[in-house]
């Protein structure tokens, strides 16, 4: 379901196929009791946690430019990749299942837990429902995996279009410069500061190159929550900003900045942190909104801790976009 009738993308972009999965545009919507409680700016959530696939989540804007070249190219089959409770990995599940492509979800074990509901619950229940299979593996025997997967599939006579993890290729990161228009165009006000959480960087990048391309001047934050050492989340988002320029040739872009902060990361990938906690809480009681253990909520955290600091205006609108993920909290039960 497409609504934004009168949403016009630039040119360079309205040029990529794109397959429809989700509903668009995904609602731009205020929080007042929050942004009161906190004491100012203006809190705004780009509710991309309701894109209309499966839950909702980022992953549907990627999905729409990467399926749309996978059937392009005569594929029947996707293999992608994630960890165990990856949301990318059930986001494509579905997608798959709506095309009828093969789905194959290679995901590994990187947070070190073994209970039941993190192995078998949230995303993973639904991986099963949207009927992909999935190939669990240690880090260390993950390559091995792939390979022997990819020789059974060539030796079945498949066609397989790969997927990178989180959808993070040139052409899925399309999804969030269409994002950055949609907002830009849906938005009652000019956005001056987004904030995000960042991991496999095709999220950063698209919004950062739309963002230079469209000369939007968005002050744009990503929270990086994946890489122990942030700088590389800086370089892949570099060279995903490289492959697009060289690939869809926007007019003249003015130089992309990219601000990540790291202060949010905590311990690991996928190990919620108190604040992060904190605000799915705060959230929840204060706008009923789900926030995700791994992503959004240290975004979240991120988001408060700086409004606290006092880094924010107070007539400011600031915009936060709910990269969606709440399909795992059933997964962190007993974090709560
Ligand atoms: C809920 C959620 N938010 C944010 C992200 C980060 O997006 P990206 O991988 O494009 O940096 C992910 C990636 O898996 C996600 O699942």
């Amino acid at each position: 379901m497409d609504t934004s009738q009168h949403f016009k993308t630039p040119d360079w972009l309205a040029a990529q196929p794109r397959e429809l999965l989700g509903h668009w545009p995904t609602p731009l919507e205020q929080l007042p009791r929050l942004s009161a409680e906190l004491g100012g700016p203006q809190i705004w959530v780009k509710r991309d946690d309701c894109s209309g696939l499966a839950t909702g989540g980022n992953k549907t804007r990627k999905l729409e430019y990467l399926l749309a070249d996978a059937t392009n190219m005569g594929a029947d089959t996707i293999v992608t990749y994630g960890a165990v409770q990856s949301n990318h990995a059930r986001q494509t599940a579905a997608a798959c299942a709506k095309l009828g492509l093969e789905c194959h979800l290679l995901l590994s074990r990187r947070v070190p837990r073994d209970d039941d509901n993190y192995l078998k619950n949230g995303n993973m229940l639904f991986n099963y429902l949207f009927g992909a299979q999935v190939h669990c593996f240690d880090l260390d025997e993950f390559d091995d995996g792939q390979a022997a997967l990819l020789k059974m599939l060539e030796q079945r006579g498949k066609t397989v279009y790969q997927i990178p993890a989180g959808g993070s290729s040139a052409i899925g990161a399309l999804g969030y410069s269409r994002c950055i228009s949609e907002l830009v165009w849906q938005a009652p006000f000019k956005p001056t500061q987004i904030i995000h959480a960042s991991a496999s960087a095709g999220t950063q990048a698209g919004l950062v190159f739309a963002n230079a391309a469209e000369h939007y001047n968005i002050d744009i934050l990503g929270i990086n929550v994946f890489h122990p050492d942030p700088e590389t989340l800086e370089l892949r988002i570099e060279r995903l900003l490289n492959a697009m320029a060289e690939r869809f040739s926007p007019p003249a872009p003015t130089t992309p900045q990219i601000q990540i902060n790291h202060a949010y990361f905590g311990e690991a990938y996928g190990q919620p942190t108190q604040a992060a906690k904190d605000a799915i809480k705060m959230f929840a009681a204060w706008e009923g909104l789900l926030l995700d253990p791994v992503y959004s909520s240290k975004a979240a955290a991120a988001l408060i801790d700086q409004i606290t600091l006092g880094n924010f205006d107070q007539h400011e609108h600031v915009v936060f976009i709910h990269t969606g993920g709440a399909a795992s909290l059933s997964a962190y039960r007993d974090e709560f």
